[in-house]
């Protein structure tokens, strides 16, 4: 069972966790608007971490600050590295919302899932047969050998998913962030995604997801963190997701009844 402390997490090898994600007072202005406020949080291995909070809450925001693509005040390190050091060595690997991302780009699905073994590449930058097994089983895990060669921009909203996903598996990333991975995406999409996110999880990997599912947050994540421009409150997904809780973030209970 797991506890409701800070670090929560018992790993299924009964590893140490590490600290994968340190984000530290992260502040995001984009002009006039102060979209993240002093921002922390921490994902370990082993851990799946939900991040709520209502549309403009600083979600994605907290997403590009972690990745460092966005300019914002404060410490990130990832695996003990700084965002840069972190995408160059593979450490990280980032599934933006779907709206932050170029579907028109002429590339096949199999080129985005090839994109997670680039770190890898010697000078010569071209894929090895390691490479490529790696490329073809994370394809396969996520059910989408067939469409490989398809221009990304052909795939339905679920399949898209499922391609920047097998990117992260084909890279070995140990910390996977995933901005509203199960939106807009059907109920057999959704299952694979979590119980790949369970495997990755159980194999030491963490992961950061932001979702509007509430109802079914508590299942997925090991701890949750609430959101509003600001970190209201962070730790186990069921205290987290109290309704009076619910009501600071959300002005009201998105789970309905009577908030407080
Ligand atoms: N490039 C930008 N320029 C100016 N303001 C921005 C920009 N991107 C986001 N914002 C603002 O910053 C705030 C946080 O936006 P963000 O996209 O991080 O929210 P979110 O929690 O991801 O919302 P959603 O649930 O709708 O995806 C919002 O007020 C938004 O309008
Ligand atoms: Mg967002």
């Amino acid at each position: 069972m797991r506890s409701a402390s800070k670090f929560p997490v018992t790993k299924s090898n009964d590893q140490p966790a590490e600290l994968l994600l340190d984000a530290q007072k992260l502040t995001v202005n984009y002009g006039e608007v102060q979209a993240l406020k002093g921002a922390s949080l921490s994902v370990q291995s082993g851990e799946i971490c939900g991040l709520v909070g209502m549309n403009g809450s600083g979600k994605s925001t907290l997403f590009k600050a972690i990745m460092g693509v966005t300019p914002a005040e404060g410490q990130v390190l990832i695996d003990g590295q700084t965002p840069t050091q972190a995408r160059k060595l593979g450490l990280v690997s980032y599934v933006p919302q779907s709206e932050d991302i170029d579907f028109t780009f002429p590339v096949s699905v199999r080129d985005v899932v090839s994109m997670g073994r680039y770190g890898r590449l010697g000078p010569t930058r071209r894929l090895k047969a390691a490479d490529r097994a790696a490329v073809d089983e994370a394809l396969e895990r996520v059910d989408l050998l067939d469409l490989a060669h398809r221009q990304i921009g052909n795939l339905s909203g679920g399949q898209r998913k499922r391609a920047f996903v097998a990117r992260g598996l084909a890279q070995g990333a140990r910390l996977l962030l995933l901005d509203e991975p199960f939106a807009g995406v059907d109920k057999r999409s959704e299952t694979m995604l979590v119980s790949l996110l369970r495997q990755l999880r159980d194999a030491g990997a963490g992961v950061l997801i932001s979702t509007h599912d509430l109802a079914n947050l508590a299942e997925l994540a090991d701890t949750a963190v609430l959101l509003r421009n600001e970190v209201l409150l962070s730790g186990e997904p069921g205290a987290v997701l109290a309704p009076e809780n619910l009501v600071r973030a959300f002005g009201m209970n998105p789970l309905g009844g009577s908030g407080v």
